[in-house]
């Protein structure tokens, strides 16, 4: 007993292997015309030709017809900072007014704006908005999410924003992953003394992280005015000696130096990556570090977009995520993601697709569970709404182009 739908007008990347795509093989995305798909206990069972619909299909419990439709894997958001306590469209109105990211930074706003607030505020309230906010991604279509820290700076409040991922963890039917970034900002009291914040993160933050097995990665924001080459890379090994792997922030206002570290200590991802020059781009096509490309931070910050079309054809594995958070991207849609990844970074439909879906779930080490449609994987699904073709969703960029989203199995 399960869900069959039937009658689809194309069934999008169907994989039976797993494979991390770069380069050329980006563009490569193996897609069924005129298909079926049955589901049984929130699994991908069986996928074929409606010429070969096993007779047995009409035991399923529930019968879709998807004439029109497509069927997509549900994106792999990779980047996410979806818990935080209030937005920060005062910050937004500045920069309208000529302020930059650095000068709001500068003045106390961004990222200590927002630790305050999240100090201030209680576990329940963050956990109630950061699953209003899981609610209204997986509505659009997001199945797998990762989510940081970042907004706590302080060892209780780190420390509150991780239980509150890890509850989401518990009670969310997506597929969700934990990022330690203790090093988002140093704090106020710690602006001179940069040497005591990394002793807090190192001694006081992830001993307890670990003991209560709070994270899955570490995440360091290297970048001029926050975090240097060399204080990532102590915070990082600090973080892999208990077993958590980098995700870094990296080349997103400066050639940072970030890739290179986060090259070097085998990170999962480097992030961002707005700001490459040919030494950045050398480490990582060299690497099985992948580049998460955030679009519509670039778009919110009006920076030029990350150089895509160089990454990919230097052969480095991308992803592309959208890095929801209040100060740099107050947006958790993966559309709108991959539509300004086709309108802005001249990539191409099918190379959106696999970076939001199979590479996203690299980016996430989750590429055994989501990402694509393979037998044995999650029913996270996109059902579309009746479409001409697979180039019209990025295209028609402002219309809402999805009837209806599976994850593990349900509709959402
Ligand atoms: O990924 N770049 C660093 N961190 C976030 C922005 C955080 C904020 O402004 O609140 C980002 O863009
Ligand atoms: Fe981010």
């Amino acid at each position: 007993m399960g869900t069959v739908i039937i009658n689809i007008k194309k069934l999008v990347n169907t994989r039976i292997e797993n494979k991390l795509l770069r380069g050329k093989n980006l563009a490569d995305l193996p897609c069924l015309n005129d298909a079926y798909l049955l589901i049984e206990d929130g699994i991908i069972t069986n996928y074929g030709s409606m010429n070969e619909l096993p007779a047995e299909f009409s035991h399923s419990s529930s019968v879709i017809d998807a004439s029109g439709q497509f069927v997509l894997p549900a994106w792999c958001d990779s980047h996410t900072h979806i818990v935080f306590a209030t937005s920060r469209e005062e910050e937004f109105v500045d920069k309208i007014k000529g302020l930059s990211y650095a000068d709001i930074a500068a003045k106390g706003g961004g990222i200590l704006n927002s630790a305050r607030k999240l100090n201030a505020a209680t576990e329940d309230e963050l956990f109630n908005s950061a699953w209003e906010r899981l609610e209204e991604i997986s509505k659009l279509g997001t199945g797998a999410v990762e989510i940081k820290s970042g907004y706590g700076l302080s060892v209780e409040g780190e420390l509150k924003m991780l239980r509150v991922i890890k509850k989401l963890k518990e009670k969310s039917k997506l597929s969700i992953k934990a990022t330690f970034l203790g090093a988002h900002s140093f704090p106020v009291e710690y602006k001179e003394n940069h040497k005591g914040y990394i002793d807090l993160i190192i001694n006081e933050m992830l001993p307890v992280i670990a003991k209560e097995n709070l994270a899955d990665y570490i995440d360091v924001f290297c970048e001029t005015g926050f975090f240097s080459p060399e204080e990532t890379e102590t915070i990082c090994r600090a973080g892999m000696a208990l077993g958590l792997k980098p995700k870094i922030h990296a080349n997103q206002l400066n050639l940072s130096g970030g890739t290179q570290v986060g090259v070097r200590l085998g990170a999962v991802s480097v992030d961002h990556l707005e700001t490459m020059d040919d030494e950045a781009i050398q480490a990582l096509s060299n690497s099985n570090t992948i580049g998460t490309l955030l679009p519509t931070a670039a778009f919110f910050l009006r920076m030029p977009f990350q150089p895509a079309r160089q990454l990919i054809d230097a052969g480095c594995a991308i992803a592309l995520a959208t890095d929801y958070n209040p100060g740099s991207s107050p947006s958790g849609n993966m559309n709108l993601v991959n539509a300004m990844s086709c309108i802005q970074m001249k990539m191409l439909p099918e190379e959106v697709i696999n970076a939001s879906t199979i590479n996203g779930a690299y980016a996430m080490e989750l590429e055994n569970e989501v990402g694509s449609i393979t037998v044995g994987k999650k029913a996270n699904l996109i059902l579309t709404k009746p479409i001409p073709s697979l180039a019209y969703m990025p295209y028609a960029f402002g219309s809402n182009l999805i009837d209806k989203v599976m994850i593990g199995g349900e509709w959402v």
